[in-house]
């Protein structure tokens, strides 16, 4: 447990960590709603939106602050929005000013629904526009705003196509530079910056090179508004349409956690799920895009002896020939749940003295990239350990003339290397339960759909 202290918000003694953001202290610990644009929990502090503004007693009495840029320090006394007028005039001048010539086109914005300029509007603005009507706004969209930089690049306007995943909405940007913090400090490659100055101010990429990197679809979450928007998802759905489910990356051991968000019967997008002690609120596009192939190929029902057969006839003649083999082979899989193999080890079980259970993997661990993936591609591998499933496919390889039948669960051996698992595929009897139409079921002698 960390130290904690005693600060008082809003005449209120509260107990909080010590030299926590004082932002942090009043969401989760004082309970008090306080709105940002520029901070992230994940990013290094800019302080440059003022939207979390509250006053913090000083030597001269209560003076306005930046919850997200002070530290929490014992006897500090806040006020907020719950108890000062100032702070609720001061946030709406805030609100005033960057919606002063924001575009409204929330009705064909991918961000509404979760756009925090919305919400705090809500919040903490609520104000009348003072915009005369016959002003206008500066819709910093429009095909007359684009302009040619000082390098001769055009730039501005409305649909930027900033690399191979993200697009840019200009006129939506309210220059937080979470995004540039994001590829300054987390995917350690500088690929945005802020460039022009005050009204003028633009992210832009450098001259001539796009947005590209692993992880940089990040920046569409990290945006506060609809600036940045993916591709993959753009113009898709609306988010309040979809449903979510919490899950963890299947296809890499450090199980970086996610949201798996449907509608229709249908994954639309796999969003990270912040965990500061596993991925924080990062995720590789690899992982975020496995949605795509998600509906490709499935193997839905049954197949024997290569012909489609219905599910039923396909698990009766899996039974029928586990039945009459002589000696089994089952090949556990690190990218099954611990159910499905706990599931497999009861089967051993059942089958009795006739079957025996292999596990591991051929396919190449790679270096942790620090940011949301270890490198191990096999996502359950420590579930098999636990489970006290050794590590032994290349005992099997040794081995396939001891066995009549081999059942492999949800693994494609052939993809992970063809040449070892020619030699399992001399074994005469091959049950594969699979998701997908993947190299390995095309082996089978009886392949069987199952869910993933
Ligand atoms: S594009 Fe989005 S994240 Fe980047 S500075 Fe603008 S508002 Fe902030
Ligand atoms: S959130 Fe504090 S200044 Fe932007």
């Amino acid at each position: 447990m960390p130290d904690l202290i005693t600060i008082n918000v809003d005449g209120r003694d509260v107990q909080v960590p010590a030299k926590i953001q004082l932002i942090e202290a009043l969401r989760n610990h004082a309970k008090v709603d306080t709105p940002a644009f520029c901070y992230h929990p994940d990013l290094s502090v800019a302080g440059n939106c003022r939207i979390c503004l509250v006053e913090v007693a000083g030597p001269r009495g209560f003076a306005l602050a930046i919850a997200c840029h002070m530290q929490t320090a014992p006897g500090m006394q806040v006020r907020t929005q719950v108890s000062s007028e100032k702070i609720r005039k001061a946030r709406k001048g805030v609100m005033e000013f960057l919606l002063v010539n924001h575009p409204l086109d929330c009705p064909i914005c991918d961000k509404a629904g979760e756009c925090t300029l919305q919400e705090h509007y809500m919040g903490q603005g609520r104000h009348e526009s003072r915009l005369p009507d016959d002003a206008g706004k500066q819709y910093k969209g429009g095909a007359d705003f684009r302009f040619t930089d000082a390098k001769g690049v055009e730039r501005g306007g409305k649909k930027i196509d900033l690399g191979p995943t993200i697009v840019l909405d200009q006129e939506r940007c309210i220059i937080c530079s979470r995004c540039v913090r994001f590829m300054d400090e987390v995917a350690k490659s500088s690929q945005l910056a802020i460039a022009g100055r005050g009204d003028h101010a633009y992210i832009t990429t450098f001259p001539g090179k796009p947005l590209t990197h692993g992880y940089d679809l990040n920046v569409t979450d990290v945006c506060p508004v609809g600036a940045l928007t993916g591709k993959h998802f753009r113009f898709q759905q609306r988010v309040w349409t979809l449903k979510s489910v919490e899950s963890i990356d299947p296809s890499d051991a450090l199980g970086a956690n996610l949201t798996i968000e449907y509608n229709n019967g249908r994954v639309w997008r796999i969003m990270p799920r912040r965990n500061p002690e596993v991925n924080k609120s990062w995720l590789a596009n690899s992982s975020r895009l496995l949605y795509q192939r998600l509906a490709a190929d499935r193997l839905s029902d049954a197949r024997v002896s290569g012909a489609d057969v219905p599910l039923a006839d396909g698990l009766a003649a899996a039974k029928a020939a586990l039945a009459a083999a002589k000696r089994i082979a089952l090949v556990a899989s690190g990218h099954a749940t611990v159910e499905d193999n706990a599931a497999l080890l009861a089967l051993k079980d059942a089958l009795g003295e006739k079957a025996e259970i292999f596990g591991g993997s051929w396919l190449a661990v790679g270096k942790p990239d620090g940011i949301a993936r270890s490198g191990d591609p096999v996502a359950n591998r420590a579930g098999l350990r636990e489970l006290g499933i050794a590590e032994n496919l290349d005992v099997l390889c040794d081995r396939v003339h001891e066995f009549d039948c081999v059942l492999i669960l949800e693994h494609d051996l052939v993809a992970a290397d063809a040449a070892k698992a020619a030699r399992i595929a001399t074994i005469p009897t091959r049950i594969v339960l699979a998701a997908w139409n993947d190299a390995t079921a095309a082996k089978a002698t009886i392949a069987v759909g199952i869910r993933a």
